[in-house]
């Protein structure tokens, strides 16, 4: 698939979740490329009076800067009260629905908005898929500054392959919240998520990680050719 035919990939399933918006609704507003086209839709119908009565609850700097200069409405977390409606992009999708995200760095945030929300979509392209987490995307995991080289050596217990995230420019890279990320590189996937995402929900200093678990109720695949649309299994 070439850069432009992911790009439309992307625009593509950002429309079909605007479909699912419906005036008076608060959204979760995700973070990166696939949810710019989002953001874009979702202002364009906003200013012709196609939806109105919408907020949305930012989940980083940058996709608050976006959404202000689109003129979309926005809310703190703590005012939006219950969200309707989450939409958000992913690095990994597997079979289940089970994602990673994080890459961009968003993934506290995103996770707390996912956590407030009725219901979340994910927008991706094809390359997002995987047959296991791990495969094509590090794990992000944000840590608290504190004593974080403390955890490489319980990382690698974990059989991860730890590198703290940088900037382009070499300098630690420093998440909204002012924590650190590492990446963890499982050679080969990573074997059990849920095992793994228990060990790190446990670990002190260790504020979050990017696997998102049994939370995607509906993930669009972003195909130029055809929309792919999968829905979570009712439990
Ligand atoms: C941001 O922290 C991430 O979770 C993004 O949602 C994820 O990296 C997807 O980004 P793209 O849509 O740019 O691939």
């Amino acid at each position: 698939m070439t850069a432009t035919q992911a790009e439309i990939g992307k625009r593509e399933a950002a429309r079909a979740a605007l479909l699912e918006v419906r005036s008076g609704m608060t959204l979760g507003l995700g973070t990166g490329s696939t949810v710019r086209y989002f953001l874009e839709g979702l202002g364009a119908a906003l200013a012709s009076g196609e939806l109105e009565d919408i907020r949305g609850v930012p989940t980083s700097q940058d996709t608050e800067l976006r959404a202000g200069a689109l003129e979309i409405p926005l809310l703190e977390l703590h005012q939006a009260g219950r969200i309707d409606l989450a939409v958000d992009g992913a690095d990994e999708v597997d079979p289940a629905l089970d994602l990673i995200k994080g890459l961009g760095g968003a993934l506290l945030r995103e996770k707390m908005v996912v956590q407030a929300a009725d219901r979340f979509v994910v927008i991706v392209d094809p390359a997002k898929r995987v047959a296991r987490l791990g495969t094509r995307s590090p794990l992000p995991v944000e840590v608290a500054p504190f004593g974080w080289e403390a955890h490489l050596p319980w990382f690698r217990e974990l059989a991860a392959v730890p590198t703290l995230r940088r900037t382009l420019e070499g300098a630690p890279f420093v998440s909204d919240n002012g924590n650190l990320i590492v990446d963890l590189g499982f050679p080969g996937g990573i074997p059990d998520a849920r095992a793994l995402d228990d060990a790190l929900a446990r670990r002190a200093g260790v504020m979050e990680s990017g696997l998102f678990l049994g939370v995607a109720d509906r993930v669009v695949i972003g195909d130029p050719d055809h929309l792919e649309i999968l829905d979570r299994r009712p439990t």
